[in-house]
């Protein structure tokens, strides 16, 4: 396929894949960025792509929008504020970029006189909230919303049955399973869900909505204590410290690696069985965070233990793994990168570069014993 596309956030980790990826394929790229400090510090990153066409200014900026939409053929909207944490007291301006920049987006297709023939939406795991369970005594499936307090000060990690109170299986997570989004950021992840399924469905613009798991590789901060939990593992150790695993590290998470993602943003452009479907993407496959952190110790050589807290952190979910039988049916894709040569690419790239290795970990630590997050 050919033609041109919008990559929104196309400066950003996943969206600079991706941008690498459509001009491999033959297309025509013009990115949105705006250089967001608490990313980029100001600065271009070195893998801007030659070949792509560059405008650094706001997603919310509609009259640039209207400009840059007129003749563009596909939009893969990537730009938004990602930290889970900050979207809890910077309310406001995680509402106004994620929500009112999707809307002015939006807006700026339906009016102009462009021919925009699909838009591709970047959501998150974090839209359901707990991952889904099945209760083995009951034989059935439950909805956990979360575990209480007191289950968590006895240091029951595992969520419990609401009707029987055994410890319940985790199970892959679908995307019928109901939706509870925990964070702001969560929240308006699904607010650009629907406003892009509204606005595709009234105007025959087909819209897909991808939830990606958690997804790490080259280009994702190292530095940012709020970011991939891969990166800030790294960094600890890179600076002679034990990674910090809360609970008893049993939690699940699934890792997909970023030139994965990168694939299925392109393959959702090009699939029609896939228009007005929200789509999982992850590996299926889950790891422990304590393995996780084992994992990246051992590539890296160091002798240096996880410090396991036996601690909970407010708002953090116990297990939450994809069901990706749908992104194999409709997008025809899979993830093709295993977990082990993922993180060794990643720590290639870590230990190649000239980036800013200083590890901010122990501050917000501190910090979040003071606040009471950590129980
Ligand atoms: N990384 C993950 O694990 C993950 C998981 C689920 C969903 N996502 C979603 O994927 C998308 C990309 O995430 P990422 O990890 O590449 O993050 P990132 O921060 O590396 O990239 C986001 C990009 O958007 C740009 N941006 C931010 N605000 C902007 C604005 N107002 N105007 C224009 N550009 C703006 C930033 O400068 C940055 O280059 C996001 O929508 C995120 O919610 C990421
Ligand atoms: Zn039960």
């Amino acid at each position: 396929m050919s033609g041109k596309v919008l990559v929104t956030g196309g400066c950003g980790f996943i969206g600079s894949w991706t941008v690498d990826l459509l001009i491999e394929k033959g297309y025509d790229v013009v990115v949105l960025d705006n250089l967001e400090w608490q990313v980029h510090r100001g600065r271009m990153p070195e893998w801007i792509n030659p070949k792509a066409c560059y405008v650094f200014g706001d997603l919310r900026d509609y009259r640039l929008l209207r400009e840059i939409i007129s003749d563009v053929d596909y939009v893969i909207h990537l730009a938004a504020l990602v930290g889970i944490g900050q979207s809890m007291y910077e309310v406001e301006r995680y509402t106004d970029v994620n929500v009112r920049g999707t809307a002015a987006l939006l807006e700026s297709i339906i009016n102009s006189n462009s021919d925009v023939k699909k838009v591709v939406v970047a959501s998150s795991m974090n839209v359901y909230g707990e991952g889904k369970y099945y209760c083995e005594t009951c034989g059935e499936y439950k909805v956990v919303q979360s575990r209480s307090l007191e289950q968590l000060r006895k240091r029951i990690w595992n969520p419990l049955c609401p009707d029987c109170g055994q410890e319940l299986k985790p199970v892959p997570t679908d995307e019928n399973k109901s939706l509870n989004p925990l964070s702001i950021y969560a929240w308006t992840k699904l607010a650009q869900e629907q406003l892009s399924m509204i606005i595709g469905r009234a105007y025959g613009i087909p819209v897909v909505v991808l939830r990606y798991f958690n997804v790490y590789g080259p280009r994702q901060s190292l530095s940012n204590p709020y970011a991939g939990v891969c990166a800030i593992f790294i960094c600890r150790l890179l600076n002679g410290k034990p990674p910090y695993i809360f609970e008893d590290g049993g939690q699940l998470r699934d890792f997909v690696y970023v030139k994965d993602v990168a694939e299925a943003n392109i393959l959702a452009l090009e699939r029609r069985a896939c228009d007005y479907q929200v789509i999982n993407i992850g590996t299926s496959k889950p790891i422990s965070i304590l393995r996780l952190a084992k994992e990246i110790t051992a590539i890296l050589k160091v002798d240096i233990e996880p410090h396991v807290t036996y601690k909970y952190r407010k708002g953090d979910i116990r297990h939450c793994f994809a069901d990706i039988s749908k992104a194999e049916k409709l997008l025809d894709w899979r993830p093709r990168t295993a977990i082990r040569e993922g993180l060794r690419r990643l720590i290639e790239w870590a230990l190649k570069g000239k980036w800013e290795l200083m590890d901010r970990f122990d501050k917000v630590y501190e910090e979040m014993e003071r606040k009471g997050i950590l129980i």
